[in-house]
């Protein structure tokens, strides 16, 4: 019998399980400076490889000479595309079916292409050999525009792909044609569109940004010759994906690679693809026999690592007078770059782009993506958001922001009268998406009531009034927008990454003290996991998240799985966990049972516990349980407390919020200043609202910083032109405003613990919020868009453009 000496509610208190605002358990080293990132690791013999890359956009690469760099003391070597040619590794493929130069090869076909490698004894002897590497270059014409791509006299970029008439996702009608992919009803929004009381269309662009993480990319590759072993380290959000590609890419068995992502400052996507710089580090480390470390730098990163977004989406949207959406229809030229290395599940070039009817209930849609090569650096991933939704996002919380302005309506009661119904869930979108809950209307209440949004309406009447008697240069905005997201890829049989389906998976040893370790397939890169998985475990086991070691990245000891990206590790390995608790505490209760002398079916779960029914001073905690696990197993049963989950999610999971924005625009200066912003997150279950909260506080700031400023801006000859964090806007304390977050609670109805993902969601609905403030700051004048980013410069041109700067 065990004694009791706590109340339930201090027991469940001490499990610091779901819903428990636990302090994060990384911080302790983090904050004591002992965290593990790639740069912090010296192997015994260690190399440093550094590239030479392309001054240019786009020129012919006429002879590479390594003489000089050769020559200089502690250079081992100088790797070339014709070095790598008899390992067949001078190209490589991306993750959507194309492939990409490792090392130039002939060509180059943007600024910072990777052209040769060098390998040195140290960093800066390397950087030094960097610079003693002669090549000589035919500077090319360069084609930056997306829209001439396709020009009949375009200029041929791809030489490789000459002749080429189709690609891994169907026909190309040109030579700078990557793909077409088309959802939706054509026919039918046609007509919805021609029939439509009011049209309303906008030409909207998502600029070309970066995810700029905090550490750079960068890896350690050690080739232990002797036992034909390949140990990675590296900034790896997929590290099973890497090993599998490694393995496939090399030759070497897979068995034989271990890839490890260590601790990560950031990912947001762009740690995702393969780069060139780990294929070259493992050959270095291969050729050479000792251990080879490249790190980029912040610039390189910048230049040459995966962009984001680059969509230029032409939109229409049909509605009655009365403002209830008939049909959508968009056109996107998405610019990818000079390699197609976009970061998608394989059936989805344009990623999830068709959840672009939002929240609303859209009778018919139509969308068409073509993708297209320009000479700008390859990418086009998921930065902080799950495949292409910030862009579906940002264009239809644009669309009805502009139809608003057509109908004359307030933009909130255009949103309110098309939000889907909470009735209507599970929601089928006219373009395909089951939606698996939501209760939009209360969110949307919620928000508007907190802000006290018609006192703010009525607050901008009486600032417009001022503005045009000359009381005041400042003009004040409201942006509103209702996003929903699509996070947790797979399930595997829509979503694959290179043939590999998108589950993902936990393995759990309870240990016979009662002390657990957890083993996911995901990675955290900041996001908190072994704080939060720790969490759902200690309410699935009754044993305190204390007692749980969550453990991540490394492919000898974790099980396969997808990775972390797109918001997937709740709703995926979230859901492994859950489940692989769910088979230790069934294991436990037969042990119980057994201990107990009644059947299993008698036995009833109290927090950290099975007790008999009826009889509740007969009990037995998991701690007890967990040692008899080890010594006392009913007959047959195999002792010990493991179990190891592999889900392969039902559907996504469909988290929602609504974000208010109001912002005060100064017309002389272009000043924008963010008054306030509210941020009401849905993701069904929270396990810890603290480690939520903070994700929409990094999400809206890196929103910020997209509506506000970034953009890669190249020039017509393919120069980045603000390729340094001195020009590429990447907001600090001082430009961030304070964040009001708020919730509702819809839980998934398929997710074990009912959770949905959060990570991604303040980018998704957080850009369109400060676009549409900034804009709607002018709506009275008649403005209805304006691109991003909506800098100081563009804003104050807007402002000139309407006539309210002095002459
Ligand atoms: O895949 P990623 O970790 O980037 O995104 P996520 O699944 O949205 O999780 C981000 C962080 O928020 C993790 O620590 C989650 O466990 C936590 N989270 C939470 O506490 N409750 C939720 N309903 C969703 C996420």
């Amino acid at each position: 019998m065990t004694t009791e000496t706590q109340s339930t509610e201090e027991r469940t208190q001490k499990l610091e399980g779901l819903g428990t605002r636990r302090k994060r358990v990384e911080d302790v080293r983090f904050t004591q400076g002992k965290g593990n990132y790639i740069d912090d690791f010296k192997l015994s013999g260690m190399l440093f490889g550094a590239f030479v890359r392309s001054p240019y956009g786009h020129a012919r690469v006429k002879s590479i000479n390594k003489e000089g760099a050769l020559a200089l003391p502690g250079v081992r070597a100088v790797l070339t595309a014709e070095d790598l040619k008899p390992l067949k590794l001078h190209w490589m493929p991306t993750l959507a079916g194309d492939v990409q130069a490792v090392l130039a090869d002939e060509k180059v076909l943007f600024q910072g292409q990777e052209v040769a490698f060098v390998v040195a004894e140290d960093r800066y002897v390397a950087a030094d050999a960097v610079d003693l590497v002669e090549v000589e270059y035919e500077d090319l014409p360069a084609l930056v525009d997306p829209n001439q791509s396709m020009a009949a006299a375009a200029l041929v970029l791809r030489d490789d792909l000459q002749g080429k008439t189709s690609g891994a996702h169907g026909p190309r009608k040109h030579h700078n044609h990557i793909f077409t992919w088309e959802v939706g009803d054509a026919e039918g929004t046609a007509r919805a569109i021609s029939d439509a009381q009011v049209v309303a269309t906008e030409r909207i662009v998502y600029q070309r940004v970066h995810p700029c993480p905090l550490e750079t990319c960068g890896c350690v590759a050690s080739m232990d010759k002797v036992n034909g072993h390949l140990t990675v380290w590296g900034t790896f959000q997929a590290p099973h994906a890497v090993r599998t590609v490694a393995s496939l890419i090399s030759g070497i068995p897979e068995h034989k690679i271990r890839i490890v992502s260590p601790d990560i400052g950031g990912g947001f996507g762009n740690k995702v693809g393969v780069y060139p710089g780990y294929i070259c580090s493992i050959v270095g480390s291969i050729v050479l026999g000792v251990p080879v470390k490249w790190v980029e730098d912040r610039m390189e990163n910048l230049q040459a690592t995966a962009f984001a977004r680059d969509y230029h989406m032409s939109g229409e949207i049909a509605a009655t007078q009365d403002g209830r959406v008939t049909a959508l229809r968009v056109h996107v030229l998405a610019d990818h770059g000079a390699f197609d290395a976009c970061a998608d599940p394989t059936k989805y070039p344009a990623g999830f782009f068709s959840i672009c009817t939002g929240s609303y209930d859209i009778p018919v849609a139509h969308v068409t993506v073509e993708g297209v090569y320009t000479n700008k650096a390859p990418g086009g991933v998921a930065y902080r958001c799950s495949f292409r939704v910030t862009e579906a996002s940002y264009f239809i919380e644009r669309m009805i922001d502009v139809l608003a302005r057509k109908l004359d309506m307030d933009p909130a009661e255009v949103r309110r009268r098309n939000l889907i119904r909470k009735e209507q869930f599970p929601y089928t979108s006219a373009l395909g998406w089951e939606y698996d809950s939501g209760d939009y209307l209360t969110a949307l209440d919620k928000a508007l009531n907190t802000v006290g949004y018609a006192s703010l309406r009525d607050e901008q009447r009486r600032n417009r009034e001022a503005f045009a008697r000359g009381e005041t240069r400042k003009l004040m905005g409201i942006g509103v927008s209702f996003f929903t997201e699509i996070v947790g890829a797979g399930p595997i049989k829509n979503c694959d990454i290179l043939g590999l389906g998108m589950f993902d998976s936990c393995e759990i040893r309870v240990h016979p003290t009662g002390s657990v370790i957890a083993r996911l397939g995901t990675i955290s890169q900041g996001q908190g996991h072994a704080t939060t998985f720790a969490q759902i475990l200690a309410s699935e086991l009754g044993i305190p998240a204390e007692n749980i070691t969550v453990e991540e990245g490394d492919t000898d000891t974790a099980p396969y799985g997808l990775g972390t990206y797109g918001s997937r590790s709740t709703p995926v390995a979230g859901a492994a966990t859950a489940m692989a608790g769910r088979k230790i505490r069934a294991k436990a209760q037969m042990i119980a049972a057994h201990l107990l002398e009644v059947h299993d079916d008698d036995l009833e779960w109290d927090v950290d516990r099975f007790r008999v029914k009826g009889v509740p001073e007969l009990s037995k905690t998991m701690t007890e349980l967990a040692f008899a696990a080890y010594n006392n197993v009913p007959p047959g049963m195999e002792p010990g407390l493991e179990a190891v989950s592999y889900y392969d999610p039902p559907n996504m999971t469909y988290p929602f919020g609504a974000y208010v924005c109001v912002v005060d625009v100064d017309v002389d200066s272009g000043v924008t200043e963010i008054r306030r912003f509210y941020a009401l997150d849905d993701c069904g279950t929270r396990i810890n609202p603290m480690i939520i909260e903070g994700q929409v506080h990094g999400g809206l700031t890196e929103a910020l910083a997209i509506a506000m400023g970034q953009e890669m801006a190249y020039d017509a000859s393919g120069n980045l032109t603000n390729a340094s964090l001195l020009d590429f806007f990447l907001p600090t304390a001082v430009e961030t405003p304070s964040w009001e977050t708020d919730f509702t609670t819809t839980p998934s109805p398929h997710h074990p613990i009912g959770a949905k993902g959060v990570g991604e969601s303040p980018n998704v609905g957080g850009v369109s919020a400060f676009s549409n403030a900034v804009i709607d700051a002018f709506a009275h004048l008649g403005l209805t868009h304006t691109q991003m980013p909506h800098d100081h410069w563009r804003v104050w041109k807007t402002a000139e453009g309407l006539g309210l700067t002095p002459a």
